[in-house]
């Protein structure tokens, strides 16, 4: 359920469209940002209030790599792999992110501290290879820099 500062944030996302359902996106960003995470029970109650099905909502959620459909991580550890940062070292630096995580691709490691998500193309080619910590990204990564960055944070 959305709070109530962001339920009146969604309706103010209404008023701008001609349909409530044109507004899904924009509010499915705003139960993530208020959870961290969007669950099935979160899917249902932004279907009914955008007024589409929980198939609908569901099949959103699981397109879009931005949208997060389990619990994640205190630290969402992002490495892209795509063509620039694969060709500029990205496979290390996976490696590395795997190994100083505890956690593979895809998973979250035991004390809940780091998920790793292995991505496509997060439009930073230039600063290749790169990853992302929540929003904030880093790039000219390293395995060394790598490692750095991951033991700074708690
Ligand atoms: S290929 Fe990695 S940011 Fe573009």
């Amino acid at each position: 359920m959305l709070t109530q500062e962001n339920l009146k944030k969604a309706e103010a996302l209404f008023a701008r469209y001609p349909e409530k359902k044109a507004a899904l996106l924009p509010v499915l960003w705003l139960a993530q940002e208020q959870e961290g995470w969007i669950s099935q029970e979160m899917m249902r109650y932004v279907a009914d209030l955008v007024g589409v099905d929980h198939a609908h909502v569901l099949g959103v959620v699981t397109f879009y790599t931005m949208f997060n459909d389990t619990k994640l991580g205190r630290h969402h550890i992002e490495v892209c792999t795509n063509v620039s940062c694969m060709l500029r070292g990205s496979d290390r630096i996976l490696e590395t992110v795997e190994r100083v995580c505890g956690a593979k691709a895809g998973q979250t490691s035991a004390d809940g501290r780091f998920t790793v998500s292995e991505v496509e193309c997060m439009g930073a080619c230039g600063g290749a290879p790169m990853l992302a910590v929540g929003e904030r990204y880093h790039e000219h990564l390293t395995a060394e820099k790598t490692e750095q960055l991951l033991s700074s944070l708690r």
